[in-house]
């Protein structure tokens, strides 16, 4: 396939989506987009607070108008939040021009990822592995429907995904990728 004006990352909290995001992107020479990094910047102030004043609901509208406006912004891979699929209305703006990859994470996995966490506020209870099993079960499905290309991540070095990303996206060897990104191409 030719290359995607963009790339969409979704999965849950600790699948490794900004790690990944951002060493795709310097592969394929694209902007990194991280949207909540962004939503922090734009609010000067860190995730953890705008949920303990604003409430989840303050965060997810955040969240919709930077996902609205992180579409616009081309050739670019974007990490978003684990809950940026929960909001129909966001779905349209995960998927404009782009290939959306759902990372996928055994819950083993999110447990052991998360486990020392404090900046995902809703793992800061007693029990962070009850909230990630029932937000898996109600989320995965979501995740898998938006999805064109999914990826398991379990016991996966970030560079390894990234390998295998880019070969199911455009099997075209590191040097023809060289080659494509130096003319300033991107497709055949
Ligand atoms: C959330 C995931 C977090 C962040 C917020 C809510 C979620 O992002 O957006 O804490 O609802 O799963 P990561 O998936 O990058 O941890």
């Amino acid at each position: 396939m030719p290359l995607p004006r963009r790339i969409v990352l979704v999965g849950p909290m600790g699948a490794g989506k900004s790690t990944i995001g951002r060493q795709l992107a310097r592969e394929l020479g694209y902007h990194f987009l991280d949207s909540d990094r962004m939503i922090e910047e734009r609010c000067g102030a860190d995730i953890p607070w705008i949920f303990d004043v604003e409430g989840e609901e303050g965060f997810r509208q955040r969240e919709s108008a930077m996902l609205k406006e992180l579409a616009e912004v081309g050739a670019s891979v974007l990490a978003t939040g684990g809950g940026a699929v929960m909001k129909a209305e966001n779905h349209p703006f995960l998927k404009q021009d782009a290939v959306v990859v759902y990372l996928k994470a055994s819950l083993d996995q999110q447990i052991e990822r998360t486990r020392k966490d404090r900046n995902r506020p809703l793992l800061q209870n007693d029990d962070p592995e009850g909230v990630l099993r029932r937000l898996f079960e109600l989320r995965d499905p979501i995740y898998t429907s938006l999805a064109d290309v999914v990826m398991l991540t379990d016991r996966k070095s970030p560079r390894l995904v990234v390998r295998q990303i880019l070969n199911r996206l455009n099997p075209r060897t590191p040097r023809q990728r060289r080659k494509v990104r130096k003319e300033g191409r991107h497709h055949d």
